[in-house]
């Protein structure tokens, strides 16, 4: 198991942050992150009803920006204090299911999801290809995977400036406002580190998913990674 990235102390870091989550998030996407998670609206499966499982929902930011009459969500995070702050901004709603649970043991029985989205949230499982197996494994036959990521820009011009953002802006402003240095180190690192572009999509192939694509966001600081399970699995 990968220590850094231990439920507990994963979950205890966002237990942290709950409360200036989103304020801090809108700065640091410089007011763009609805947009990127609004974008997940229209790669959603056609279908006159929806069953959506948003793992790492946090806040429930992407719910909220996806959400829709026709669609039942079910919202999964560790943390309670994110789940907690979702709840007020989500309100009582029949159609969304709020819970506690890991995105690497999901909850919920076997292809019961017609999409499953993840967004800034798979970079901190410890074992993503295990994530990807779960997710699989609640997926309808032809269901769609939809996940949000950071990635690294392949333009070594837009590189130079999105570093910077990263490893200096980031951990300084989100210091400025939670007065927490930890988290945001942690989210330069991990961003750093993570599968990025073709190897994410590689991940995803190899782990099952077919029709396998990235479109890139914001220079390409910012990925949608979209995969569907075949029919019958293989
Ligand atoms: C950066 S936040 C993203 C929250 C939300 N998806 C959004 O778009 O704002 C990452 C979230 O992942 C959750 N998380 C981390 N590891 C997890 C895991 N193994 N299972 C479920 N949630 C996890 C954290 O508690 C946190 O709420």
């Amino acid at each position: 198991m990968n220590q850094t990235k231990s439920r507990h102390k994963i979950a205890q870091m966002f237990d942290q942050i709950a409360v200036e989550y989103d304020r801090t998030n809108r700065y640091l996407s410089l007011g763009q992150d609805f947009r990127w998670r609004k974008s997940l609206k229209k790669y959603l499966p056609q279908k006159e009803s929806l069953v959506v499982v948003d793992l790492a929902c946090g806040t429930g930011n992407q719910i909220a920006a996806i959400d829709q009459p026709n669609i039942k969500f079910y919202g999964i995070d560790i943390s309670k204090e994110m789940l907690k702050i979702a709840k007020k901004k989500l309100g009582d709603n029949d159609r969304i299911e709020l819970m506690i649970g890991s995105a690497l043991q999901i909850p919920l029985d076997d292809e019961v999801a017609d999409a499953v989205t993840i967004s800034f949230g798979i970079r901190n499982v410890s074992d993503p290809a295990r994530c990807l197996m779960e997710i699989l494994r609640v997926l309808k036959p032809g269901g769609r995977i939809l996940i949000l990521e950071f990635s690294i820009p392949q333009s070594n011009f837009v590189r130079f400036f999105s570093d910077f953002y990263v490893h200096k802006i980031v951990p300084w402003m989100g210091k400025k406002i939670t007065k927490k240095q930890l988290p945001y180190t942690y989210l330069s690192d991990t961003i750093e580190e993570f599968y990025s572009g073709e190897s994410f999509v590689q991940l995803m192939e190899d782990n099952g998913f077919i029709h396998t694509s990235q479109k890139t966001m914001n220079f390409g600081t910012v990925s949608l990674y979209i995969g569907e399970k075949p029919q019958h699995n293989r």
